[in-house]
Parts: C-alpha cells; sequence; structure tokens
C-alpha cells in the first residue's frame, strides 16, 4: 500500500476504539450469523473490510472461520494483530484494493463504509470487494442510510465520555447540500503522567437506500436485500442502522 492510498486519520481513535465494551461485537456477530455465517462451511474465508481492532476478527476466529482483515489504520491494525492473533490483517484502502478470488464472504461492520465519501469511490469499494469473493460469495456491510438517519443527523449534537485516563467531547453536524456529517472531537489521554491532546475531525456521508442498491447491482450483484436493524432485528444502536446483504453471481 502506498502512502497516498492509506487512510490513517483513525489512528489517533485507535486506543480509544479498542476499550469499547464487548456488547457492540457480540450482537454484531448475531446478525452476521443470520445474515452469513449459516450459509458458510465452517472453514470458509471471510474478509472483513475496514476491520478497525480486529474485534469482529477474532470472534470470527474463534468459531472456526479464517479470517484476513484489511484497515487503512497501521494503528487500527497493531491493536488487531493483538486481539486477533491467529487473523491476517493488511494495511490497505478499501478504495484501492486488489484481491483475487478466493473469499467465501466479505463482511464490512460498524458503517465503515459511510467514510466513504463518494457514490464513485464507493462503487469502487463495491468492485474490490466483488472481485475479492468466489462465485456465489455473500456480501455484508452495515450503513447509515438517508431514509433512517436523517431526521437525526439534521439536529447538531455534543457527545462525550469521561473516564480515568482517557476522555473525549465531539460535535456533529450535517450539510444537506453535500449529505455529509462532520464529526469533530478532541480527546484527551493520560500517556505516561500526562494529558495528550489531540482534534479528529471524520466525514460520514449519507447514501440512500436506492442509491446503494442500483450501485452494488452496476457492479454485478444480485439478490441485494436490505434490513432495518432496528426494526427487522429489534437492535437498538448508536444510531439507526441499515445493513445490506448480496450475492455474486
Ligand atoms: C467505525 S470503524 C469500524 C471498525 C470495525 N469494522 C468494527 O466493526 O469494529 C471504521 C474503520 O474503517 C477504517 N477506514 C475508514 N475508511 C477506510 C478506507 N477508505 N480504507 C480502509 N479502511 C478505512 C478506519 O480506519 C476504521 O478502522
Amino acid at each position: 500500500m502506498t502512502t497516498k492510498n492509506r487512510y490513517a486519520e483513525y489512528d489517533s481513535l485507535a486506543s480509544m476504539y479498542d476499550d469499547q465494551g464487548t456488547e457492540r461485537h457480540d450482537l454484531v456477530v448475531e446478525q452476521l450469523e443470520k445474515l452469513v455465517l449459516q450459509h458458510l462451511h465452517k472453514s470458509a474465508h471471510i474478509l472483513d473490510v475496514c476491520c478497525g481492532t480486529g474485534q469482529i476478527a477474532q470472534r470470527l476466529i474463534q468459531k472456526g472461520y479464517q479470517v484476513t482483515g484489511i484497515d487503512g489504520s497501521e494503528e487500527m491494525l497493531c491493536y488487531a494483530r493483538k486481539n486477533a492473533p491467529n487473523a491476517e490483517f493488511i494495511l490497505e484502502d478499501a478504495r484501492f484494493f486488489k484481491f483475487s478470488s478466493t473469499f467465501h464472504a466479505v463482511i464490512s461492520t460498524d458503517v465503515g463504509l459511510n467514510l466513504v465519501t463518494t457514490i464513485e469511490e464507493l462503487q469502487k469499494v463495491f468492485q474490490n470487494v466483488y472481485q475479492a469473493l468466489r462465485e456465489n460469495g455473500i456480501f455484508v456491510f452495515d450503513l447509515y442510510v438517508e431514509e433512517l438517519c436523517i431526521e437525526d443527523w439534521q439536529r447538531t449534537k455534543i457527545q462525550g465520555e469521561a473516564k480515568e485516563n482517557n476522555a473525549w467531547i465531539s460535535e456533529f453536524d450535517y450539510d444537506t447540500e453535500k449529505k455529509i456529517g462532520c464529526d469533530r472531537t478532541t480527546r484527551f489521554e493520560l500517556i505516561d503522567g500526562q494529558w495528550q491532546r489531540s482534534n479528529m475531525t471524520f466525514r460520514w456521508k449519507l447514501y440512500s437506500v436506492t442509491d446503494v442498491k442500483s450501485t452494488l447491482a452496476k457492479v454485478g450483484f444480485t439478490d441485494i436485500v436490505f434490513y432495518d436493524i432496528k426494526n427487522d432485528f429489534g437492535v437498538e444502536s448508536s444510531g439507526h442502522i441499515g445493513c445490506f446483504v448480496a450475492c455474486k453471481g
């Protein structure tokens, strides 16, 4: 991977991201079980795109699957290699990776693909996933979608949390014209007795279900289904998330 392609914005968030409870990851794997795992054989090879700190990968490894994770943040991958030592992790940008057709399933969880901020780039991600899948392989990913989130995103929000060794505060606002939510986070971390401050800005694109479905179809995916995680699975999460399932071939 070239430094040009490297997605490093998440580096400074890695320790905080790794410090989340286990509940979300367990719920995600429960949903994956219903949507994709039950259709795979027990030693299937799964690609986790935007794998973060490897918490999902580790749970899949425990179930007996082979897992490869890609992420654009080297720091996220450092945690992933510790959390899931038996998985393979590669520093790659979801928009540019090229793998041969070896995977039985590709997953992308916790709305990592909303960080891909144009439909053209999202299409490139879908093309790369399509190429990486075997025939009849399954692609599952979750996403904030316009239909479920627009009202909530239009309200400016300030959130934060203070723990013993770290604290953060974030402000979120939404650009209605560009359909981009902007999250500005300031974080304080106690390192060797000194509080260190870092500022981060993340941009989340809000896509419509129709645009995502048509982009998947353009790339060649079939049997495309959308689920509302709250209404279809009864799962409350930090935002109202949707989930897409699509097949190659
Ligand atoms: C919200 S986290 C999700 C992590 C993981 N999927 C999970 O469920 O815990 C989003 C991840 O996407 C990664 N990411 C964002 N844009 C990326 C890109 N273009 N290519 C590769 N990774 C990317 C970030 O580095 C971060 O680790």
